[in-house]
């Protein structure tokens, strides 16, 4: 069993590299934002509350996310490994990951880091706004984003690290070249 995070800031290129890194090493897929997003599409009681916030950059809270993903854990008892995407985004999620990892006997194998800088993040959002009808794409909205990784999220690099589990990769060059840095580095988990 094989179980990963992908970490990195808003446009770090988390999804594009999950649909590579889950065909190859056939991983149950899940990112919080993407499941948020259907959410809010369908008109559901989440996704009314969160709705605004997200639109905004904002966080949904700490007790809708882990609910999803314990549902998430629980209804896949067979897979050959999980792939977290946008989660755990605070240090509180990590902390509760850890404790659904105990509860239902799984382990965490490596958490990848993607690392880009951020004028490259913009204009990477910014590019995909003009057609993805994400409503958090525009330049206020990710300006929002930011803040909120930078105070919220970015404490969880330092909690993976803490526990040795951290591998940073280069986010910057072709698609390709990033997903074989990331394979070296699955690989020799
Ligand atoms: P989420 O959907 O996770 O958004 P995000 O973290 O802001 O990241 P993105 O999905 O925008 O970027 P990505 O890293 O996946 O990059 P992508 O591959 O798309 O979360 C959205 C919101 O939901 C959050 O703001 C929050 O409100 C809420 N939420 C989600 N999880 C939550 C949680 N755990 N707790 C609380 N709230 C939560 O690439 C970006 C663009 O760049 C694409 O157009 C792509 O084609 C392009 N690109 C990718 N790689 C390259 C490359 N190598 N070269 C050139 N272009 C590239
Ligand atoms: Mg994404």
């Amino acid at each position: 069993m094989l179980n990963i995070i992908i970490f990195g800031p808003p446009g770090a290129g988390k999804g594009t590299q999950s649909d590579f890194i889950k065909e190859k090493y056939n991983l149950t897929y899940i990112s919080t934002g993407q499941v948020l997003r259907a959410e809010m599409a369908a008109g559901t009681e989440i996704g009314l509350k969160v709705k605004d916030i997200i639109n905004h950059g904002g966080f949904a809270s700490d007790e809708i996310v882990t609910e999803i993903i314990e549902k998430f854990i629980v209804n896949h008892p067979n897979t050959d490994g999980f792939l977290f995407d946008g989660f755990p985004r605070t240090v509180k999620q990590a902390e509760i990951l850890d404790e659904l990892f105990e509860r239902y006997n799984l382990k965490l194998d490596g958490v990848l880091s993607l690392e880009v800088p951020e004028e490259l993040l913009i204009e990477r959002m910014l590019e995909r706004g003009k057609t993805s009808g994400r409503a958090d794409d525009n330049i206020e909205s990710i300006h929002h984003r930011f803040v909120e990784y930078e105070n919220k999220t970015k404490p969880v690099l330092h909690y993976y690290q803490d526990k040795n589990c951290l591998h940073p990769i280069n986010g910057v060059g072709t698609i390709e070249h990033i997903f074989s840095d990331i394979c070296s580095v699955i690989d020799k988990l």
